[in-house]
């Protein structure tokens, strides 16, 4: 990973220092004041509590700091702009990426800056490479480790031992280069509608020389693939980033695109009832860019799949790092879950 000097290195752990102090120190001090309140009570208290207000505006403005501040992810990388672009367009094998140039991005997606990265992560040219960085750079306690989608493939292996993955909204790679390593038999797909993230997940598959890999530009409503052509169809972090509509029509893709038996298993958010909890979700989507985080939450996930045809419907509690669902944890987390539907 090219080195954007000691001033970018030293801003953005400043950042991660900030942000471990809001995930491990505030936001277990809201937890406490919010403690005394009635339930109907804790979306009002927002307006006068001091803690709520600081906590709100270090989230909102870390994020954008990180990406946008002076030595934030995306004007660090405008001096290497050309040499990226140049990586990132090299000649690559065969059937290792393929664009599609009738796929237009939804207006659900390219209307907003999603998770405040400027222009969103479908874009400039560079918003693969700029994700990438930024999926590294800033979260307390696994800022480089990829063991988030390591433990989510432990999930899977319960469930099934797959030949034929789908990787629905595979970003830059990230979760799609693991299923080659735990399904080393599987042949594995990616598809997003993001060509700055496509075109850095094949490169670096092609550097890594992964053999088993394909990525794909398509939208997860509506593939290009025959049907049964799978018997994994999986997202980690796709479904809170789409309209309801948008989700309803990717579980009916994925019912089409699965061989009988076959399952599908998306990683996401979905908050429990406890009132403080959605509180701090629904705020987190509105302070991130992520304006279906709360739709998402609000319907009926497992109806939806049911509708489809899927049968043994689970959803269940994720946790994404050692320990992080142990009552000890008091720090701010994501509301980790897997949805499993299996076609019969
Ligand atoms: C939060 S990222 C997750 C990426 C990857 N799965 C991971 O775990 O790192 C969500 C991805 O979904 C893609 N996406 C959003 N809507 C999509 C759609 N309708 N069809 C395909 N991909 C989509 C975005 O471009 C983005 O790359």
């Amino acid at each position: 990973m090219k080195q954007l000097g000691r001033r970018f290195d030293a801003y953005q752990s400043f950042l991660l220092g900030c942000k471990s102090y809001w995930s491990g120190s505030l936001y277990p001090q809201l937890k406490i004041e919010s403690g005394d309140l009635k339930p109907e009570d804790i979306d009002a208290s927002k307006s006068s509590s001091v803690t709520y207000q600081y906590y709100a505006f270090l989230e909102r403005h870390l994020q954008r700091m990180k990406y946008s501040g002076r030595y934030g992810i995306a004007p660090m990388h405008e001096p290497f702009r050309d040499e990226f672009e140049e990586w990132l367009d090299q000649p690559l094998p065969k059937n290792l990426l393929s664009l599609d140039a009738d796929c237009t991005p939804p207006a659900y997606f390219t209307e907003i800056d999603i998770h405040q990265h400027p222009g969103g992560t479908c874009g400039d040219t560079l918003a693969g490479v700029i994700y990438d960085r930024g999926s590294r750079s800033m979260w307390p306690g696994r800022s480089k480790d990829r063991g988030l989608h390591g433990r989510f493939n432990a999930v899977v292996k319960e469930t099934c031992e797959p030949h034929n993955i789908l990787d629905l909204g595979c970003g830059f790679g990230k979760s799609t280069q693991p299923f080659t390593i735990d399904f080393p038999k599987a042949q594995v797909t990616g598809i997003d509608i993001s060509v700055p993230c496509l075109k850095f997940a094949a490169v670096t598959a092609n550097e890594e020389n992964i053999q088993n890999i394909g990525y794909r530009q398509s939208r997860a409503e509506e593939t290009p693939f025959p049907p049964t052509s799978f018997d994994l169809v999986t997202s980690t972090m796709l479904l809170h980033e789409m309209p309801p509509k948008a989700i309803r029509a990717t579980a009916k893709e994925a019912f089409r695109l699965l061989e009988a038996g076959g399952y599908t298993i998306h990683l996401d958010y979905l908050a429990d009832d406890d009132p403080f909890n959605r509180f701090i979700h629904y705020g987190h989507g509105q302070r991130n860019n992520e304006p279906y985080m709360r739709p998402l939450n609000e319907m009926d996930l497992g109806s939806t799949l049911r509708e489809c045809g899927f049968e043994d419907i689970k959803i269940m509690p994720f946790e994404e790092a050692p320990n992080a669902l142990s009552p000890a944890n008091d720090s701010w987390r994501f509301p980790w879950v897997v949805v499993v539907g299996r076609k019969p």
